[in-house]
């Protein structure tokens, strides 16, 4: 079986919701709202197969907005999928499921569908809109009931992360299959962006202690330990040790950025990652992707620029998460804000004039 690739493929930016923390809506909700028209969906869908052609690769979409099932040309495209028997994941809003919708879904390949919950019912409604909450947790066994797994997205900030631990009760009771979460990525809005290391850390802790609670009760729930920073709590806590064959130097896991993974807009930007913002590597109407694979996507692989990674022992498997990095210091490669590895804890080897200039020249 060859090795997946994943494009996360945003067809439109419309949407029932104005997320306080979107970095769609982050420049104000006046924006110009895109929408690929049906010739660039096939434009952009051959490009990419051509691309998993050339590299030996199995696609995989990640289909997503907005919410993609506003889109008109959406079920097309769902048959094109069909077609050339591609599995994909939905990452959507709850509004308009219902069971018809979600077993239609379902028979057109659609292996899981993604929904988000951002707090307990009032910071969830505040984040998002009145009745989100309610409807969102509803809908996890619509999705269960066709066939579909259903996944829960949190995303994190200093403003919900108090309630994290009250969302995994939550989504559980909810019988979502998945729970997941990832950090809030500054991007114009108007979120705190003043979690602190040790703030983070201790939120790991009570997560990790909640999902062995809940492993060990037989809960169903797959807690999926999304954020590379799990791998430094792991790694602490004794349950990540570095393989022996690590000695290699290559990089064996953490964040996917410019190695199997990139993302479309509606507009064909396309971006190494769409929480790095500018990180426009190319426009899929204009470009092959194939090509710009190798000449524009290097800036994104160049792993001894990472002013803090590069000295630290978890290199190979964590890098924390760029997007975090770039939201809030302005560069891709630079600190991320909420990893405490230092030199005390024995993660990192001291600063030389040689590490510093390396972390210098990116
Ligand atoms: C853009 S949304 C599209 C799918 C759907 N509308 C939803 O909200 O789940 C995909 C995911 O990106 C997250 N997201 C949006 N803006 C973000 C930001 N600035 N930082 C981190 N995640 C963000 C959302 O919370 C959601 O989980
Ligand atoms: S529902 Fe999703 S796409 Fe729409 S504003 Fe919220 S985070 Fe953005
Ligand atoms: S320094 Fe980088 S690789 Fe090391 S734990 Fe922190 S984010 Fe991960």
């Amino acid at each position: 079986m060859k090795p997946y690739f994943s494009f996360q493929w945003h067809i439109t930016d419309e949407c029932d919701q104005r997320c306080k923390h979107c970095y769609i809506f982050s420049g104000g909700d006046h924006i110009c709202l895109q929408s690929m028209t049906w010739q660039q969906m096939q434009d952009t869908f051959y490009n990419c197969l051509d691309f998993c052609e050339v590299y030996q690769r199995q696609p995989y979409f990640y289909l997503t907005g907005g919410d993609p099932i506003l889109h008109p040309d959406f079920w097309r495209l769902l048959e094109l999928f069909h077609e050339h028997d591609i599995p994909f994941t939905i990452m959507g809003n709850p509004f308009h499921l219902t069971g018809a919708v979600c077993q239609r879904l379902k028979a057109l390949g659609c292996q899981k569908y993604q929904l988000s919950i951002d707090g307990m019912k009032e910071t969830h409604d505040w984040f998002r809109k009145p009745g989100s909450f309610t409807c969102t947790l509803e809908k996890i066994q619509t999705i269960n009931q066709a066939g579909l797994r259903s996944v829960v997205m949190t995303t994190v900030s200093k403003q919900n992360c108090q309630e994290v631990p009250g969302i995994i009760d939550a989504v559980v009771a909810a019988g979502a299959n998945v729970f997941a979460f990832s950090r809030y990525v500054p991007s114009g809005g108007e979120l705190d962006t003043t979690l602190s290391p040790q703030e983070y850390r201790a939120l790991l802790s009570v997560c990790d202690r909640k999902f062995r609670e809940y492993e060990a009760a037989g809960c169903e729930t797959y807690f999926n330990k999304k954020d590379h920073l799990w791998t430094l709590y792991e790694y602490e806590t004794g349950t990540f040790t570095i393989p022996g064959y690590a000695c290699d130097g290559m990089i064996y896991g953490g964040c996917n950025c410019g190695n199997c993974h990139i993302t479309i807009l509606p507009t064909g930007d396309i971006y190494a990652c769409r929480r790095v913002a500018e990180s426009k590597v190319g426009n899929v109407f204009e470009d092959r992707l194939a090509d710009l694979w190798i000449t524009n996507m290097e800036a994104y692989r160049n792993y001894d620029a990472f002013s803090k990674c590069s000295r630290c022992k978890l290199q190979q498997f964590c890098r924390g998460c760029p997007a975090v990095a770039k939201g809030y210091t302005g560069d891709f490669y630079g600190d991320d804000p909420q990893c405490w590895a230092s030199e005390e804890n024995g993660l990192l080897t001291p600063k030389t004039e040689e590490n510093e200039h390396e972390s210098c020249s990116a």
